[in-house]
């Protein structure tokens, strides 16, 4: 957490009413009733939700299993298929010539997909992956960009029972490697590229590294040919995407699959170790997705165009580019390049050209946009937007404005949405046009939320800053850490036990309005634009390399990231010519780009204390150029102090 952010955050005092709306919620009497509704029944009112707005191959009878906390299941007794939820159900309603994707790539090449061709492609995509032996149960990986044939196969997976497991493309060969590894995938989904930049970020080469050691359980790898660019094919392993789906029916009837089957497993980072694999469940998770779309962003499917700017390797891909809108029957947007490609403008050109109504990014995205200046915007007719979407990090008070003023035009309601990976959908945020908006706050938990601030006993804190936590458990809660029960316990539910609350590892405090303000991490997890970085996985790629003996690694603020990567390293050797770059070169091979530090500074020692520990908060201040807070007088080498100011 940043200094910078606590004290914007505290000093904000602007109010904004909502905008007048016929809404599906459209006073803050409609939030309350909804929320009360939980108070009244908890499980009745979930259970009617999942009755009334999914389509059940056999019908639960009991809504919330909490005989073996924190192993809560949902619906448990029935049989759902995400991907009938998502297609079928839509064309048997006679939506199936509304666009369930419009795609734009980057090069300006677009696609407009209906729910009848959406249907049609999973099954081929389904029956191929049947055909290649992938059954129920299963680990498939995904490694693609953003093209349709991403969304394509998670359906597909979806619809066999396959459980997906979806690698951002920017990821190195070795973290692709790690994840193909920890799933024990059987087949990897990819392309031979994607536009980035005006050229092809080239993915199949990548796989082609992290299958060379290890990776036994891999069978298959498809290959979309995007990129169209020679690729080394292996004939026994390599299977071109258009040539299996040729050969395929275009009916696969979806699987029966229980609740409480693993839809998918999606890495994230955390304050030990490397990425765990959060698992989430398959009825929980798309109800919560289905209903967010609603309350979070007032969604219609029958008139909103949607464009939520993640890309599908991220949560919030999973929840608002693919699952949310389409299990509503909805448009959703997806774009293929760089944001700022060829010009800032083009986020807003893809706005205009499209028709978006309702968008969704990130902090970082709007603070670089603000930078490129307000004629971008201003070229492009953006009348038709109503609802604007924020998540992943919080918003500094000046971007906030920016979006309601220059984008919004004073007249689309801001929904800053605080959620994770583990949660599945939004957990705090103002729906649009029922609850009076605060530049920086994600407001109140949505209906069915129960979030509290507790300090380190787990009492409620009245004043001042504390833990965030879910008080109760939620439908689209992950339901664990992929091949290890222990992290999962200890990582989100022992620090709590005694209350059976979810540690969400944010701090946060409460106004006098009730409204939320989230502060940020409070563990060694950095937020780098919007992702999450773990401090230990970058020290351990940093020590992997030969020259470096020890490495610590904390967040320095960063005006448009949000917090950059600033690393302490200690030589096995003297500093040879261009280490730094070498280094910077070894991280993003080992991790991706993301976790590049900005600043690496060299030491003879790290500052530890008496016991070892090393002393984050002093390396904090002295990355940020701030005084020295912390007690040194401990130190044995005061010089060192110096060395690392640099
Ligand atoms: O610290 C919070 C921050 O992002 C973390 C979750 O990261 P991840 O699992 O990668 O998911 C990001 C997209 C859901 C949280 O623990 N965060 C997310 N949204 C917000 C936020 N911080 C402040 N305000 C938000 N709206």
């Amino acid at each position: 957490m940043t200094q910078e952010t606590i004290q914007s955050t505290l000093e904000e005092i602007r109010v904004f009413e909502p905008p007048k709306s016929k809404a599906l919620f459209s006073s803050l009497h409609d939030w309350k009733l909804a929320s009360d509704a939980f108070q009244k029944d908890f499980e009745g009112t979930w259970g009617n939700l999942a009755q009334q707005h999914l389509t059940w191959q056999k019908l639960f009878t009991q809504v919330l299993d909490e005989r073996n906390p924190p192993f809560y299941r949902w619906f448990a007794d029935g049989n759902i298929n995400l991907s009938e939820n998502c297609l079928d159900r839509h064309v048997n309603n006679g939506l199936g010539e509304q666009v369930a994707i419009i795609w734009e790539g980057e090069p300006g090449d677009v696609r407009r997909i209906t729910y009848n061709e959406l249907l049609a492609e999973v099954c081929l995509a389904a029956n191929g992956l049947k055909s290649l032996g992938i059954k129920k149960g299963d680990r498939v990986i995904i490694y693609m960009p953003m093209i349709p044939e991403a969304a394509i196969a998670m359906l597909a997976c979806a619809r066999i029972g396959a459980t997906h497991s979806v690698v951002f493309a920017a990821f190195s060969a070795q973290a692709l490697h790690d994840r193909i590894e920890d799933t024990g995938a059987k087949a990897v989904i990819t392309a031979d590229g994607g536009w980035r930049r005006g050229a092809i970020h080239d993915l199949k080469s990548c796989v082609d590294v992290a299958l060379t050691q290890g990776c036994n359980s891999v069978e298959h790898v498809l290959i979309v040919k995007r990129g169209h660019h020679d690729t080394n094919w292996q004939e026994d392993r390599d299977v071109d995407w258009v040539d299996l789906l040729k050969a395929q029916a275009d009916v696969c009837e979806p699987t029966i699959i229980e609740a409480e089957h693993p839809l998918f497993i999606l890495y994230t980072s955390g304050s030990t170790g490397k990425p765990k694999g959060i698992v989430h469940s398959t009825a929980g998770y798309l109800l919560w997705a289905h209903l967010t779309m609603q309350y979070s962003f007032d969604f219609k499917p029958e008139s909103d165009v949607f464009w939520c700017t993640a890309d599908v390797g991220w949560i919030t891909g999973h929840s608002y580019s693919v699952y949310g809108p389409l299990c509503n029957g909805g448009t959703t947007l997806m774009y293929e390049g760089v944001p700022t490609y060829p010009d800032a403008g083009r986020i807003w050109k893809i706005c205009q050209d499209h028709g978006v109504t309702v968008f969704y990014t990130a902090p970082t995205a709007i603070r670089a946009l603000i930078k490129a200046g307000d004629d971008y915007p201003n070229a492009y007719d953006l009348s038709k937007l109503r609802v604007l979407g924020t998540v992943g990090e919080p918003i500094n008070p000046e971007a906030w404005m920016w979006y309601h003023t220059v984008i919004g035009k004073e007249r689309c309601p801001i929904v800053d949405t605080w959620w994770q990976t583990e949660t599945g959908g939004h957990m705090l945020a103002p729906m649009p046009f029922s609850i009076p908006t605060k530049p920086g706050s994600a407001t109140l938990p949505l209906p069915g939320i129960f979030a509290g601030i507790v300090d380190a006993e787990g009492e409620d804190v009245k004043d001042g800053g504390g833990l965030l936590v879910l008080k109760k458990p939620w439908p689209s809660m992950l339901r664990g850490v992929w091949g290890d029960e222990q992290r999962f316990i200890e990582t989100y539910w022992e620090k709590f036990a005694h209350k059976g609350y979810y540690f969400a590892g944010d701090g946060a405090r409460k106004d006098e309005d009730g409204y939320f303000w989230i502060m940020g991490r409070v563990d060694d997890v950095l937020n780098v634009s919007g992702h999450r970085l773990g401090t230990m996985e970058v020290e351990s790629a940093l020590v992997s390399h030969h020259a470096v003996a020890e490495a610590a690694v904390v967040g320095r603020s960063d005006d448009i990231k949000g917090e950059s990567v600033f690393a302490f390293v200690v030589l096995k050797e003297p500093e040879s010519e261009g280490l730094e770059a070498i280094l910077r070169a070894h991280v993003s091979k080992e991790i991706g780009p993301i976790a590049k530090p900005d600043t690496i500074r060299f030491a003879d020692n790290l500052p530890k204390t008496r016991s070892g520990k090393i002393m984050r908060r002093l390396l904090r201040d002295i990355a940020a150029g701030r005084d020295i807070n912390s007690d040194i007088s401990t130190l044995e080498d005061q010089s060192v102090i110096a060395q690392l100011q640099g």
